[in-house]
């Protein structure tokens, strides 16, 4: 039998109930992080009260050394890792052009679930990223083709300024996705998995790779 903690409601936080599905406190159980993410993710969007249900906080590194953290929508999960979309050439895109080490951080308040990434980003093709403009809604299209992410905006009135004249621009047009859109993969290396419970005696669970493979350890909490 497995222990884990995989409730949703707040009343339950504090009891490790038995199931099949979760984080499993045997070390021989979801050798894959991906595996346990997935079920998590899938757990938290399943009747989820957030109106941003994908956002996740990403940290990078500046020119400085400081740390820079901000949300994105994470797009996708697969086996390599973790995509988001983004403008190349913002403040964060040109902290990873000097330093590829990059943080994910996820706190899911409603089923109590805290995870942690590190890993390093690589940019996604340009392919890949045409299929992610292509679900973006016009309104998003049109946003991203008028501004240049990060960089000063003198007037708050050039926000709609910008989007008349573009919206005038592709008016009966498809919106081309920019050069500097596109998006990173995070390729992690370790991924934490915290389920919170109200006594703070929070379960741990540690994927650490090493030579290609994972392996799962507990920390205390
Ligand atoms: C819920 C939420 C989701 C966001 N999603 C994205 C996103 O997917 N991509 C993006 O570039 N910015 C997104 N943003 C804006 C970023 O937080 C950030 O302001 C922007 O990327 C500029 O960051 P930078 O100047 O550090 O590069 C989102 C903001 C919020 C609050």
């Amino acid at each position: 039998m497995h222990l884990s903690l995989l409730n949703s409601k707040e009343e339950n936080r504090n009891q490790i109930v038995p199931t099949t599905t979760c984080l499993h406190a045997t070390k021989q159980d979801m050798k894959n992080p991906f595996e346990q993410f997935n079920l998590w993710w899938k757990n938290a969007l399943a009747d989820s009260p957030l109106k941003q249900k994908s956002a996740v906080c990403i940290s990078t590194i500046d020119q400085h050394g400081f740390p820079s953290g901000r949300f994105v929508d994470l797009k996708e999960v697969n086996e390599t890792g973790f995509i988001f979309c983004t403008y190349l050439d913002s403040a964060k895109g040109e902290h990873l052009k000097h330093n590829p080490k990059i943080a994910m951080t996820i706190w899911w308040d409603h089923v109590g679930y805290q995870i942690r990434v590190q890993g390093s980003a690589t940019p996604i093709n340009q392919d890949q990223a045409l299929k992610y403009w292509k679900t973006r809604s016009k309104e998003a299209q049109l946003t991203t083709t008028a501004f240049q992410q990060s960089q000063t905006l003198e007037l708050e009135a050039e926000l709609q300024t910008r989007i008349d004249s573009i919206s005038h621009k592709y008016l009966h047009a498809e919106i081309p996705k920019p050069n500097a859109w596109g998006g990173y993969i995070i390729v992690p290396h370790s991924i934490e998995f915290l389920s919170f419970r109200e006594s703070r005696l929070h379960l741990r669970a540690l994927y650490t790779l090493s030579d290609s493979l994972w392996t799962k350890s507990f920390l205390q909490p």
